[in-house]
């Protein structure tokens, strides 16, 4: 799903490293984490574990296996699930987020998890580069976690929708790619979502759907880097200097 060349990618890079950085103050003492997935959020992991390592004393959970290696790797202490567990503050990469932060997430297969996340957080806070920012959503595919069983009626639905839904492939040849929970993953191309709310409504009446990546309504603010420039994002209101919101309202 990558079409940047290796300089573009260098670019975005820099910048999902620098939105990382930038987000590292509003992580107090005490609180209780949760972590994304991707590489905007392995950044984070990664110089948060640094944090921890220097004597910042957090818990956290992971949205997928490959985030809870990481955080292990770098020493985040880490929470099972368990009843009444919730988060002050998660961070998560996304792959599209648009001027009211409505979001579309799971371009790494981890949308269930992160929307479980999500939801048992007092606070959301996206970051990402420059590229994910859009006027509308719809460009990037929007990912579907699906019960294997079910796939055949599920594209059929999607396909009635006009999603032009294609299963997502694994990585080895001749394979196709599994959710951390072993579901597959499909990628629908609506190409522009004019209502997402509505599409989403539609999407979670379908059954085998597991759940979807439209996140409406769940972030709280977004910190995206430009070059060197990072801004903070809130619904409805102007980008305002990073610098100027470095920890929770
Ligand atoms: C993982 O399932 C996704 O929701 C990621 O948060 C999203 O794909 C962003 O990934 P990058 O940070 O790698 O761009």
């Amino acid at each position: 799903m990558n079409k940047n060349s290796p300089d573009q990618q260098t670019n975005l890079d820099a910048e999902k490293q620098l939105a990382a950085a930038a987000v590292l103050d509003w992580v107090r003492a005490g609180m209780t984490v949760g972590l994304g997935t991707g590489s905007t959020a392995a950044h984070f992991i990664t110089q948060l574990g640094e944090r921890v390592r220097n004597g910042l004393q957090i818990q956290a959970t992971a949205t997928s296996k490959a985030s809870e290696d990481l955080a292990r790797r770098v020493g985040i202490p880490l929470l099972e699930p368990r009843r009444g567990l919730r988060f002050d503050l998660t961070v998560d990469g996304a792959d599209e987020l648009d001027p009211s932060l409505r979001l579309i997430k799971g371009g790494g297969g981890a949308l269930l998890r992160e929307k479980v996340l999500a939801t048992a957080s007092d606070y959301l806070l996206i970051i990402a580069d420059s590229s994910k920012a859009v006027a509308q959503l719809g460009r990037f595919p929007l990912p579907l976690e699906v019960v294997p069983f079910a796939l055949p009626w599920v594209l059929d639905a999607v396909d009635a929708l006009g999603g032009a839904p294609v299963v997502r492939v694994g990585q080895t040849a001749g394979t196709l790619a599994h959710s951390d929970q072993g579901n597959l993953l499909v990628d629908c191309h609506f190409k522009q979502l004019a209502d997402p709310e509505g599409l989403a409504q539609q999407l979670q009446t379908i059954p085998g759907v597991v759940e979807h990546g439209l996140f409406l309504g769940l972030a709280r603010a977004a910190v995206v880097a430009t070059g060197g420039q990072v801004l903070v994002h809130r619904a409805g209101a102007a980008p305002t200097a990073a610098s100027l919101f470095s920890a929770l309202p």
